[in-house]
């Protein structure tokens, strides 16, 4: 698929390391989406990277791995803010930051009856605020599975990809904003690999806490339709679909994403992969929650509708949970495919030149869509649009050569919030 990925090759790498005494890093290319992807060792690949396009472009963002709010300036931003406020319903902000931020919700009170389909409270993913679609959590396709994976692009990556890559399977890639603007030669291999990406907000915070204008920055930075979007500037492309992570939606949060074009895609099992090394979470409870929904497959659970389970390309041991299981997945299932593979989402971006197969095409052994995209659309400091039509120029110098179709979804975190992650411990119901 990468015919240029051969020439650096790991092994004369290898061969200079063994006899210079030199880190391989002088021998890798991490210049170029092909030459990240030959990059076989973790610490290398982890090793913090100059490129040029996001490093030109950093004061059109928010620091990295910090709440996103509006920038000061930021008069496209600002104006579609305004244009989508009216949208917004008037439900106020759950917990009391900056606890809240992290999951802890405190003491607050809350309506047992859930008029805000909190779905931190009691899983509801059908809102109670008229005109807005309900989350997609699982799908209409019998024995089937929504491939995906929560909180990449993880900078060692490269193993797992290579793994989805030679079983010709593609998945649903929730990529962290932050991530994408520090691994951005990563996320770019996402794309080029087939894989279909959707938006896991700037920061990762727990999306209800957030004020309107926020949360509105958590989804605008990282994918929406702003001249800023990192997604946009990186890979070229601006998704249609996010999910919020640890889940934490409500119809507030709904109605903003709903207002930015993007569906929101939650889950039915969960993997918990995420939680392991914190609290008493033990690999062999994973393998549990992965051998629950294999055993549930097998018996028939899915036979009118398929499903989908949290799990995450956050950190070694979560790829290679996904990896351990991937066959007994596949054969427990009929099919692994991207989530919006199994709802015929032909076009998965705003920009034209991108498709999926359809599920029809998918089982009849198309995996591939096509693209006919290219070109380098670094957009910072071109027209801007805040139309919310898009620009039309795929950027990012990704090589696409295939856009295929299978995935499981899964939802990750990341480190620092892991630990941090107490779910509505102190919630006091109002009666
Ligand atoms: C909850 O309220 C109690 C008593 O007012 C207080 O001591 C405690 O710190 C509060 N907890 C949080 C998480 O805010
Ligand atoms: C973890 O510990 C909590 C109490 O601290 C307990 O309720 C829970 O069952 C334990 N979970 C497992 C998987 O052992
Ligand atoms: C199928 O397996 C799942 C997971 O083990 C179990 O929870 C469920 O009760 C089983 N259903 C049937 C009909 O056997
Ligand atoms: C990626 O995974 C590695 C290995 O588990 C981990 O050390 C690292 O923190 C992760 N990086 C990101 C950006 O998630
Ligand atoms: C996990 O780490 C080991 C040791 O570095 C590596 O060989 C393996 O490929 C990694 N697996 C994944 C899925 O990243
Ligand atoms: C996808 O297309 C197939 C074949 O045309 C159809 O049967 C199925 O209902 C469609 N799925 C959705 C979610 O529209
Ligand atoms: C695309 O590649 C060219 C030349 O290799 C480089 O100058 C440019 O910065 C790249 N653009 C992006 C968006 O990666
Ligand atoms: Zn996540």
């Amino acid at each position: 698929m990468r015919l240029s990925s051969f020439v650096a090759s790991p092994l004369s790498c290898l061969f200079i390391s063994a006899f210079v005494f030199s880190p391989c890093a002088s021998a890798q290319d991490r210049t170029t989406e092909q030459g990240e992807a030959q990059i076989s060792d973790p610490n290398i690949e982890c090793t913090p990277y100059q490129y040029p396009p996001v490093g030109n472009a950093k004061n059109n963002f928010p620091l990295s791995w910090t709440a996103a709010t509006i920038l000061s300036g930021d008069s496209d931003a600002q104006a579609k803010y305004q244009s989508i406020e009216s949208l917004i319903p008037n439900i106020p902000p759950k917990g009391t930051q900056p606890q809240s931020l992290v999951g802890n919700w405190g003491n607050i009170t809350y309506d047992p009856s859930d008029p805000d389909c909190w779905w931190t409270f009691e899983k509801c993913t059908t809102p109670k605020v008229p005109g807005i679609p309900d989350d997609i959590a699982g799908l209409p396709e019998p024995n089937t599975l929504g491939y995906g994976f929560d909180d990449g692009p993880n900078c060692s990556h490269n193993a797992f990809y290579d793994f989805l890559q030679s079983r010709d399977q593609t998945a649903t890639m929730f990529y962290i904003g932050s991530n994408v603007m520090d691994w951005p030669l990563e996320a770019q291999r996402g794309l080029a690999d087939g894989h279909e990406i959707c938006v896991h907000t700037w920061s990762h915070r727990y999306m209800t806490s957030l004020t309107n204008d926020e949360a509105f920055s958590e989804l605008w930075y990282s994918g929406w339709l702003s001249i800023s979007r990192i997604i946009k500037l990186v890979v070229g492309v601006t998704p249609t679909c996010w999910r919020p992570p640890f889940g934490d939606v409500d119809d507030r949060i709904r109605a903003i994403a709903n207002a930015l074009g993007l569906t929101t895609i939650m889950w039915q099992y969960d993997s918990n992969d995420w939680r392991v090394g914190s609290g008493n979470i033990t690999e062999a409870d994973i393998d549990a929650n992965y051998m629950d929904l294999i055993a549930a497959a097998q018996n028939g659970t899915f036979g009118a509708s398929g499903t989908m389970m949290l799990t995450h390309e956050l950190n070694n041991f979560t790829m290679s949970e996904a990896v351990k299981f991937y066959d007994q997945l596949a054969s427990a299932f009929s099919y692994l495919v991207p989530v919006g593979v199994a709802f015929n989402v032909s076009n998965p971006y705003v920009e034209d030149g991108y498709t999926l197969p359809s599920f029809a095409e998918y089982i009849d052994g198309t995996h591939t869509g096509s693209v006919t995209g290219s070109g380098d659309g670094n957009t910072i400091g071109g027209s801007s649009d805040s139309s919310g039509t898009g620009g039309n120029i795929p950027s990012g110098n990704s090589t696409i050569t295939s856009k295929s179709g299978a995935a499981i979804v899964s939802h990750s975190h990341v480190g620092s919030f892991a630990s941090a992650a107490i779910l509505i411990t102190g919630i006091q119901f109002m009666l």
